[in-house]
């Protein structure tokens, strides 16, 4: 399975991405990830981006596509892959493309995954994440089981600072602007399939697995 989970910031595509890769025992890639990884590390990459990210707006085309084509390279995808928050503007689809031409792959689907603004800033601001091991948490609606601490790996639960209320609003911006015209794009290639993101985390799941004739 080669597929892309499409859809505003905080609609859920990193918690249902993850849910998926065990369902399907392919592996989520997630450049934002990959770039809060690097941040960490205080890579040269990790600080260039971080600029971006603080204020939500998206970090350089090039910078991403040469990310994502490196893990391409390495044969991770070979057996199919999630992409979570990639692409995120026309020329990234179309760069991605390229890249899967490059190894004569392409995509069998773009799920887009739909919710209101509103029920978005509720989820992203009662977001914490892991320090640690970036595992996501919500104090709303998955809470962690001891209130500050990861379940796997115990290391603290912070918000991310794009997760700030100005910051959200931003993003949301961007995301009209730059990746809600991926819609129409992967719609007019045939690949488009539409899941309801508004209800509880299983039940989006459900209907995720349902649009793919898994369920
Ligand atoms: P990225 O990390 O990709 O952030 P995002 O797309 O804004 O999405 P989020 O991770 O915020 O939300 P999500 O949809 O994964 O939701 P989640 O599952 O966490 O990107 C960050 C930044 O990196 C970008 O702003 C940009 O600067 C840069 N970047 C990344 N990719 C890039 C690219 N391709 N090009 C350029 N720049 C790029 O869920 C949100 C919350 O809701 C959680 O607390 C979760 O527990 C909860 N939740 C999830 N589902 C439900 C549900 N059904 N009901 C209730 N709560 C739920
Ligand atoms: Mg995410
Ligand atoms: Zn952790």
């Amino acid at each position: 399975m080669r597929m892309i989970l499409l859809g505003p910031p905080g609609v859920g595509k990193g918690t249902q991405a993850m849910r998926l890769t065990k369902h399907f025992n392919i592996p989520q890639i997630a450049p934002g990830d990959l770039l809060r990884t690097a941040i960490k590390s205080g890579t040269k990459l990790g600080i260039a981006a971080k600029k971006f990210m603080d204020k939500g707006e998206l970090v350089p085309d090039e910078v991403i596509l040469g990310m994502v084509e490196e893990v391409s390279q390495s044969g991770e995808c070979k057996n199919g892959f999630i992409f979570d928050g990639f692409p995120r503007t026309i020329p990234q689809a179309e760069g991605l493309a390229d890249i899967l031409a490059k190894s004569q792959t392409t995509l069998d689907v773009v799920v887009n995954i739909d919710a209101d603004f509103a029920e978005i800033i509720h989820r992203l601001s009662s977001r914490r994440a892991c320090i640690e091991c970036g595992a996501t948490y919500n104090l709303i609606f998955s809470p962690p089981k001891t209130e500050g601490k990861c379940d796997s790996c115990n290391s603290a639960l912070i918000q991310r600072e794009d997760d700030k209320e100005e910051t959200v609003q931003n993003r949301l911006k961007v995301y009209e602007n730059q990746t809600a015209p991926l819609i129409e794009f992967y719609q007019n290639l045939g690949l488009l399939k539409i899941a309801d993101g508004s209800g509880g985390i299983d039940e989006v799941q459900q209907n995720i697995l349902s649009v793919l004739g898994e369920k």
